[in-house]
């Protein structure tokens, strides 16, 4: 699959998001290390604070179903659906991927015009806070 496939998948998943308060439609396309994808949306809350961001809505998608090798992940996003420009991960979404991902794992950001930035989760989350480095423990 090619990073312009994901972002397609990405693209297709706004059509999804639940924004009745911020008008943000965001999607995101997940690529599991066996060629799967699972997609996800932003689902907001009228509390606000339980909404979801559409990284994690596609991760815990996959995680529900006993998936946990990702490659890679496409992000877009934009006001009603507009894309202008790139869309990166929040923090807690990058942490997410912290938990589940490698160094190595590649965040492609879809913006206007075909454009994609792509960058590495270390890159995106340097210096951060894992189970697997920071407790000791088997993951
Ligand atoms: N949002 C995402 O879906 N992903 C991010 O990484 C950043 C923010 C959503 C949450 C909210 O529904 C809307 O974008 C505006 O913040």
């Amino acid at each position: 699959m090619t990073k312009q496939e994901l972002v397609t998948l990405a693209m297709e998943a706004m059509d999804h998001a639940y924004v009745p308060y911020s008008g943000y439609r965001v999607g995101a396309a997940l690529l599991t290390r066996d060629g799967r994808v699972y997609q996800g949306c932003n689902i907001e809350n009228a509390s606000y604070t339980p909404t979801v961001c559409a990284e994690r809505s596609a991760f815990f998608k996959a995680i529900y179903d006993g998936v946990r090798d990702f490659a890679e992940i496409a992000v877009v996003g934009g006001k009603d659906g507009v894309i202008t420009g790139f869309f990166p991960p929040c923090g807690v979404c990058r942490q997410v991927m912290r938990e589940f991902c490698e160094d190595d794992f590649l965040i492609h950001m879809g913006g206007a015009d075909g454009e994609i930035k792509t960058v590495t989760l270390s890159e995106l989350l340097p210096y951060s806070f894992s189970a697997k480095e920071h407790m000791q423990q088997d993951t």
